[in-house]
């Protein structure tokens, strides 16, 4: 006991002296790594309304090398956050938020990034889900439901990715209030853990291409995706829209990211929408979805030959690209908008199953100043396309090169209606020198509004 004492009495005066010598206050939460993607973590034991200066400082660091972060709802936690609490919350995450665009929406109606119901007062949050009451956060008879097209496909996409005059949020926030006991849950794939684990050919050969989107397509439901949201689905007789067509890139920086947006694609920029269907479902199968890994495991087992091509011999996966997230009532997540494809789990097969029937989150698209970044080759190489096995033969690599190029091109040009900045994909050399150019309200506002989609 005596010796406890005075153990005791030594930690208190070691932790004086610390004080006393400016030592960094430490901060109050543990996190735990998910088990299938070391890039999202559940940050436990904070408390988020009385987070300190250290917490939010080590959060910060936490969130550039972990873009996913889940607090789950401490032990004897009563309530829920309201929806200014959490946005105050979210705010943390972005140093470049929008404030003006925060504190007036009303005066900069193209900086407000969800079309979703606006909660009075803290207008950029929206509940969302499935749920109605007679009154919510001031809201009266108020009722959600998920749009009709993804009740039985995943939609792999970036919030925002593709809006034809909105600059994507760097952070997506929720919190959960209510969440059925089956199904509900978002799945996430890191589009850096796309990029990493790509053959070298695929590596150079992902900057040499651009997509083309039409948001408003898929949420008319003239071109779908299948449940896996690999495999395209278009409407007999549905016609391609030029002027509805966004392209961005497959690969974004500043971290090499690949964010293939399945759903939205029309095309691949060059490509017609065989060709392009095609490529989408061998990558997203070989590539992005978690049995992709077949091929691989063949030939690492058969030590590099064929000897193997039978499914017994595929006794594990290695694939950890994707993974689910599992919510609970009282959840708070972070999401970095730009590293990570999510997609909500389809609702048809769930919703009206017993306990199941109601789902209800916060959710922001927080409005940002932030541009995003590009990274075009260091030089444009059409064999690239041809080497990964993207490009049957040169003409179809050099139909596909000319389209990205052109699109560089424009977005590097240092313009007050850019919305991005560029840096070099390429190798270990020089980066292309750029500046940060910002979107503004006039951007191409006054152009169709799309709607944004559940999460
Ligand atoms: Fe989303």
């Amino acid at each position: 006991m005596k010796q406890a004492i005075v153990g005791a009495a030594i930690a208190i005066m070691v932790c004086e002296a610390a004080s006393k010598a400016g030592a960094e206050p430490k901060p109050s939460f543990t996190e735990t790594r998910h088990p299938l993607e070391p890039r999202c973590a559940y940050v436990r034991d904070l408390d988020i309304l009385h987070r300190t200066e250290a917490d939010v400082a080590a959060l910060r660091d936490l969130f550039k090398s972990t873009p996913l972060l889940i607090f789950p709802r401490r032990a004897g936690d009563k309530g829920f956050l309201s929806p200014a609490e959490l946005q105050e919350f979210i705010k943390e995450f972005d140093e470049d938020h929008d404030a003006e665009a925060l504190a007036r929406p009303a005066d900069f109606p193209n900086r407000m990034l969800h079309p979703f119901v606006q909660i009075p007062g803290v207008e950029h949050m929206s509940p969302r889900g499935f749920y109605s009451a007679p009154e919510l956060y001031g809201i009266k008879n108020f009722s959600v439901t998920p749009e009709e097209v993804l009740a039985d496909v995943h939609l792999w996409h970036t919030d925002l990715g593709g809006h034809p005059f909105k600059l994507p949020n760097v952070v997506t926030g929720f919190h959960f209030i209510k969440q059925p006991v089956i199904g509900g849950e978002t799945d996430f794939i890191s589009g850096q853990t796309i990029y990493e684990a790509l053959p070298e050919p695929m590596k150079r050969a992902c900057a040499q291409i651009v997509l083309e989107l039409d948001r408003g397509a898929f949420l008319s439901g003239d071109t779908i995706v299948d449940y896996a949201g690999a495999m395209k689905v278009r409407r007999p007789g549905s016609q391609r829209n030029d002027a509805a067509i966004q392209c961005v890139p497959l690969l974004y920086g500043p971290e090499p990211a690949v964010l293939p947006q399945s759903g939205f694609l029309e095309s691949v920029a060059g490509w017609s929408r065989e060709r392009s269907d095609a490529w989408l479902r061998k990558f997203m199968h070989d590539h992005v979805l978690p049995h992709s890994e077949r091929h691989s495991l063949y030939t690492s087992l058969a030590g590099g030959s064929n000897e193997c091509a039978n499914f017994n011999c595929v006794k594990t996966s290695t694939a950890r690209r994707r993974f689910s997230v599992q919510w609970r009532p009282g959840d708070v997540a972070v999401l970095d908008n730009r590293k990570f494809v999510h997609a909500a789990a389809p609702y048809m097969r769930y919703r009206k199953y017993a306990d199941s029937d109601q789902r209800l989150l916060l959710q922001t698209f927080l409005p940002t100043h932030r541009p995003l970044t590009y990274l075009p080759p260091r030089e444009w190489d059409a064999a690239a396309l041809v080497d990964a096995g993207w490009a049957a033969d040169a003409q179809e690599a050099d139909d596909a090169v000319r389209a990205a190029r052109a699109f560089f091109d424009e977005k590097c040009k240092l313009k007050s209606s850019d919305c991005g900045t560029c840096a070099s994909s390429g190798g270990d050399g020089e980066g292309v020198p750029t500046a940060p150019v910002v979107c503004g309200d006039a951007s191409g506002g006054g152009a169709a509004e799309a709607p944004a989609v559940a999460s």
